[in-house]
């Protein structure tokens, strides 16, 4: 197993890490059995980081990882990562408390790396720097609660430079692969944190499984320049090519998947500058696919209904892109709350001046509803 050091803080970690937010489920809860296989396929495959959060698994997450990993193996074998659930802080007295209550889930007197989940630059300098997040988080080092601390975020790179600017910042979680290079322009995040030395872990390296099945064209692109390998093992390497990364988080359901990106990374052999060119005709490909051309930039966040526009375009990109069809069903509802879905729009028309890109945004939002009702039928 690659093994790298993450820079200031000296800490050696495996660059495979274990994403423990899409454990295996049965009858709607974690499928403990099948869930601790992996764990200890994991340990023996070399992988010493855990990443889960509060919310996981509806909150079972950590407690798993207390039974599956740190009641039945040496606490100094591995790292945990966890996050601090902001929406659950209201005032300062609860981040201890919040903490303790993690601590308690994980079966464990320290947390090795500590996230604030999910943190935008707006929810820092509105709420969590008055509340003084950055004094508990050293006072939870000094204290032994915690070793390092970070965030995780999908903020603009620009909301990125504000919270690494204002804070001292042991590590970063972002979303990252070659997709969202230029997508979600994690390429300018990923430069802020290399040029501050912070040291980068990414979160959904195969697009939350995008990229591991990928649609006609660009699949045989795929196969022209890497047959023989997979889809997941390609986008892998891609992120796992890049210095900065020390962590690269996959969230790993099937036994298949954990042996097989064990072996992506063990050893780890980084893409060649034409294996790079070629996963840069992959993403043209995938591009030109027949997608809805949103850019995210929510000008359009102008409907009366609170419609959540760019959230329904991705998901109806991802099933295109990626020829999934369970996008526009299960992930849809997860990420798109009820009352603000495609099926809500009235056709109104008052978001359409808005959007630079000229999207005809409720000819688009029928065309998702058609599209979801054609999947139920099918299933
Ligand atoms: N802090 C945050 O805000 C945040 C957000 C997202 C994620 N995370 C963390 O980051 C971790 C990684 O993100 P992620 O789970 O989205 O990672 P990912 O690796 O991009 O996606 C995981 C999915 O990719 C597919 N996959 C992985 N390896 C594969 C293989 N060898 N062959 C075929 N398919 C493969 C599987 O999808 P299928 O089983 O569907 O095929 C799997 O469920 C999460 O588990 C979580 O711990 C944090
Ligand atoms: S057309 Fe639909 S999405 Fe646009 S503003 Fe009207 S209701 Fe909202
Ligand atoms: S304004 Fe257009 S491009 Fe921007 S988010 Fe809305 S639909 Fe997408």
């Amino acid at each position: 197993m690659e093994k790298r050091r993450m820079q200031k803080i000296f800490e050696e970690v495996s660059l495979l890490g274990f994403g423990c937010m899409r454990l295996p489920q049965k009858n709607g809860a974690i499928d403990y059995e099948a869930a601790e296989k992996l764990v200890d396929m994991a340990l023996e495959g070399g992988i010493t980081y855990f990443d889960t959060a509060y919310y996981y698994h509806d909150q079972t997450s950590e407690s798993f990882l207390g039974k599956a990993l740190t009641a039945r193996h040496p606490r100094d074998q591995y790292t945990i990562a966890t996050k601090l659930p902001l929406s659950v802080v209201q005032e300062a007295d609860d981040l201890e408390r919040v903490l303790d209550l993690q601590l308690k889930r994980l079966n464990t007197s320290y947390v090795d790396f500590y996230l604030c989940h999910g943190l935008s630059a707006d929810a820092y300098f509105n709420k969590f720097k008055p509340m003084g997040v950055e004094a508990f988080l050293k006072r939870m080092v000094k204290a032994g609660k915690i070793r390092y601390y970070g965030f995780s975020t999908h903020d603009k790179p620009e909301g990125l430079k504000q919270l690494i600017d204002d804070a001292e910042w042991d590590f970063v979680q972002i979303q990252l692969n070659y997709l969202d290079w230029t997508e979600l322009d994690a390429k300018t995040a990923y430069q802020h944190l290399v040029d501050k030395d912070i040291p980068v872990v990414v979160m959904e390296p195969v697009r939350g499984g995008g990229l591991a099945n990928l649609a006609d064209g660009p699949r045989q692109l795929l196969e022209r320049r890497f047959g023989g390998q997979s889809a997941a093992s390609i986008a892998l390497r891609w992120v796992g090519s890049l210095p900065g990364v020390k962590v690269v988080l996959s969230g790993m359901t099937e036994p298949y998947q954990m042996e097989e990106n064990l072996d992506t990374f063990s050893p780890f052999v980084p893409l060649t500058e034409a294996d790079k060119l070629a996963v840069a005709n992959i993403v043209t490909a995938l591009k030109s696919l027949p997608v809805i051309p949103c850019t995210a930039c929510n000008y359009c966040n102008v409907c009366p209904n609170d419609i959540s526009i760019p959230r329904i375009f991705a998901r109806y990109n991802n099933y295109v892109m990626f020829e999934r069809p369970e996008e526009l069903i299960a992930p849809y509802e997860r990420f798109i709350g009820e009352g603000h879905r495609a099926e809500d729009c009235e056709a109104c028309g008052i978001c359409v001046p808005f959007c630079p890109q000229s999207i005809d945004i409720p000819g688009w939002m029928q065309r998702v509803v058609e599209k979801r009702e054609e999947i139920r039928q099918e299933r």
